[in-house]
């Protein structure tokens, strides 16, 4: 994976992906890899805030031997100051892999395209597959496996789900989505998401109602309902997905041994309520925590020319 770029799930073959994850797992259990990007540099070119992302990618590089410099919209002015082809070039002139948080994939693709040195997606609109990445590996920790869990999802069909629905697809887990009309994953991803579970093992339900999609399964995840950049139309969304809740009542309709999920910031009261994320099933800080590993094992693949 020397050098390539990671902006979509669909990027990687399950080998790969499964790669990653048992990377992750041996840099978390074992340690090591402390020089592997030694003298390396990571860009973090973010247009939105992040706790997560941005702390675990710091800290990552520093483990792993290098360093991090995080640059800002408001230093960027990405598309804005700037063309985002020169500052892509520009950076791929100072820096080995670069770390893009931006409102539309489109400017990731193009920052891609003129790098020349990997550009890692830190969230789009349509992605985020460093957060899909952590989200299995807490699965495989919890469940033990993959192929064949249950996972439910419960709530809008935007970037965290897509990356979400692709990485199961790819690793032969069973997914259950229920969103309110109009909010589903788009059709494209829905398609591409059937193909990559049938090739794989694994399969995806579109169910009618949060109940139906919990019933059974391993792992209840949701996300919020208004993603940083959809602030204006909170009141609308609040109204269409009344009932999508995740509360301990429908964590009752999974099995007594499932997990919770959410990739943070969680909005209590709107997608969780209080007693579930903080209630013995939440796994929501064992999650945070795997982006840090993940992104390690990220970083390590595509920037260091040591195999692990
Ligand atoms: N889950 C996640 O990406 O968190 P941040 O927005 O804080 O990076």
């Amino acid at each position: 994976m020397f050098g390539r770029d990671l902006l979509s799930i669909a990027d990687l073959s399950p080998d790969e992906l499964e790669r990653i994850l048992q990377t992750a797992l041996s840099l978390k259990r074992d340690g090591g890899g402390a020089s592997l990007l030694a003298g390396k540099t990571l860009a973090m070119v973010f247009e939105k805030p992040s706790l997560r992302t941005r702390v675990s990618f710091d800290v990552a590089m520093q483990e792993l031997g290098g360093h991090a410099v995080y640059l800002s919209q408001a230093e960027v002015g990405l598309g804005q100051r700037e063309p985002v082809a020169d500052v892509a070039r520009v950076l791929a002139r100072y820096v080995d892999v670069i770390a893009a948080r931006t409102y539309e994939h489109q400017t990731l693709l193009e920052l891609a395209r003129h790098a020349g040195v990997p550009v890692i997606n830190a969230l789009s609109d349509e992605e985020h597959p460093c957060q899909a990445l952590a989200d299995l590996l807490t699965v495989l920790e919890h469940c033990g496996t993959l192929r064949g869990v249950r996972l439910a999802y419960v709530g809008d069909g935007f970037n965290v789900a897509a990356s979400l629905a692709e990485a199961a697809a790819l690793a032969g887990v069973s997914l259950a989505l229920a969103s309110p009309a109009g909010y589903s994953l788009p059709e494209g991803t829905l398609r591409l998401v059937d193909r990559l579970a049938s090739e794989n093992g694994g399969r995806i339900d579109v169910c009618a109602s949060p109940a139906e999609a919990v019933a059974g399964a391993d792992v209840v995840y949701t996300d919020v309902w208004t993603s940083m950049g959809q602030e204006d139309s909170y009141a609308e969304r609040k109204e269409a997905f009344a009932g999508y809740t995740v509360s301990a009542e429908l964590m009752a309709r999974a099995k007594p041994t499932a997990i919770f999920m959410h990739d943070l910031p969680a909005h209590r009261g709107d997608e969780v309520t209080e007693d579930v994320i903080e209630g013995g099933q939440s796994v929501v800080f064992d999650q945070a925590e795997n982006r840090l590993h993940a992104q390690k094992a990220i970083l390590a693949l595509v920037a260091s020319e040591t195999a692990l």
